[in-house]
């Protein structure tokens, strides 16, 4: 099994037993999903936390670590001839454990009882996943209610303190998944021309990362009608005169996600009125990772992306008035309603399951109630050593832009005639993953193409 050295997840545990303290820390792993019936299942991905204190992707398990005591058992069943019949010889689980740097392994069926003993001094996360949800209501006599209330919070920041800030193995593993992504992107930008459907364009996407031993760190967003924030609908046919919009990011075999947006014209070259909005967001992407050094909170660095769009937009005469007071007023979620970007590492939204404001804000940083802003998943000081997205964007959204006009929202500063000839342009990102180095950052893997001469080139 690819793991990294049991060194590195012993490191791991230890720290987080220290982190804890006291009690019993529970890690539930992930178990099979079915699509239409219980034995043809989705791909299986194990959950992230236990990826990184224990590194082993099999279905079937838990592990706990007593943070007194120092005791780590994983409990899961040896194979058994039946398993071998269908699935093939293996390593044993016992070996598997060992190559996580744990002794002691104990069949499933031992759990409910083991967590039934220690009920009064258990730690547990929040479970997304509904089989482990009930599975441990079963075992505790309680409603899943009562279970999600149960999320213990130390438990959750402390992993948090560990798995924001990534190791040297980590980024080597990011820079794999974000090598492979470059790829992808690459091989689907080749392969776009008019006519072509977007399911096409999306199969270049897996191939690619088929090939290089990699799946999706999530669905891919691939569509001409980039203004659709998460379109995941491929059924479209490319017409020259449109821009498409492919967000789509690796996992590698050590489950590290990339998270990656181009943006290129159906046509080999970008119309002039394509080029100029194009422009603005590759402006506001790389003076965004510019700024980007430990201390900053990323709040600002979204702020001045923000402040730069309408500053741009404000030239070519699609808004106007005072920039200042239509950030404040929140002008600029019109164009760009999501956030510059957000952790990423094991997960592509890093750690979403321990919950996003503990992850993006800390207890001093309110998050924002306005467009735009309140989808901000990271708004935190930046530390050495987070890895993040930086992803601006401008969409034009009819919908948006007629339910604005109607209103009569932002009447003074939006130019609602000119937008009109706007309605069918789609939307661009741009959208790299980047490391907090000791005082600046460094773009994760490769340099992939992003600026329009380089994008021409590719076809
Ligand atoms: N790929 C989803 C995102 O950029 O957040
Ligand atoms: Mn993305
Ligand atoms: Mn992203």
């Amino acid at each position: 099994m690819k793991m990294f050295q049991a060194q590195v997840y012993i490191a791991r545990r230890s720290q987080l037993k220290k982190a804890v303290g006291k009690g019993l820390i529970l890690f539930m792993g992930n178990n099979e999903s079915p699509i239409n019936y219980r034995d043809n299942t989705y791909n299986f991905r194990q959950d992230s936390n236990f990826l990184y204190y224990f590194g082993i992707s099999q279905p079937g398990l838990a592990a706990v670590i007593d943070a007194e005591s120092g005791e780590e058992i994983l409990f899961g069943d040896e194979f058994s001839i039946d398993d071998i019949i269908w699935v093939g010889q293996q390593q044993s689980l016992g070996e598997k454990a060992r190559q996580a740097g744990i002794y002691r392994r104990q069949d499933f069926s031992t759990l409910a009882s083991f967590i039934q003993k220690n009920k009064n001094r258990i730690h547990i996360l929040p479970l997304y996943r509904h089989d482990n949800l009930i599975m441990l209501a079963e075992f505790l006599s309680k409603t899943p209610a009562e279970i999600r209330e149960m999320a213990s919070t130390t438990f959750i920041d402390a992993i948090i303190a560990q798995r924001s800030y990534k190791s040297a193995e980590e980024i080597e593993q990011m820079e794999i998944a974000v090598n492979i992504s470059r790829k992808m992107h690459l091989n689907a930008m080749r392969s776009v021309s008019p006519g072509k459907y977007e399911y096409e364009i999306v199969s270049e996407i897996y191939r690619t990362a088929k090939a290089m031993d990699a799946d999706m760190a999530y669905a891919v967003i691939l569509s001409v009608h980039g203004q659709t924030l998460h379109n995941h609908y491929h059924g479209n046919i490319l017409k020259g005169g449109q821009l498409l919009l492919n967000d789509s990011g690796a996992e590698n075999n050590m489950f590290y996600a990339g998270d990656i947006t181009r943006t290129c014209p159906v046509d080999r070259t970008f119309t002039s009125k394509q080029a100029e909005i194009y422009e603005i967001v590759l402006e506001m992407e790389n003076s965004s990772i510019a700024m980007l050094r430990p201390g900053l909170a990323y709040r600002e660095v979204h702020i001045a992306a923000n402040k730069l769009m309408l500053n741009r937009l404000k030239e070519i005469g699609l808004v106007n008035g005072d920039v200042d007071e239509m950030t404040e007023a929140g002008v600029g979620g019109i164009f760009m309603p999501h956030g510059l970007g957000h952790m990423i590492g094991l997960d592509v939204h890093d750690m979403e399951d321990l919950s996003e404001n503990r992850v993006g804000y800390t207890p001093d940083l309110k998050r924002s109630t306005q467009l735009g802003l309140k989808s901000l998943r990271l708004a935190r000081k930046l530390e050495t050593g987070f890895t993040l997205t930086v992803e601006p964007g401008i969409y034009f959204i009819p919908e948006l832009l007629t339910k604005t006009e109607t209103e009569g929202k932002f009447r003074d500063w939006i130019n609602f005639e000119k937008l009109k000839s706007y309605h069918d342009f789609g939307g661009i990102r741009i959208e790299d993953n980047v490391l907090i180095t000791a005082d600046s950052h460094q773009i994760l893997g490769t340099p992939i193409p992003k600026s329009i001469g380089e994008i021409e080139a590719l076809r």
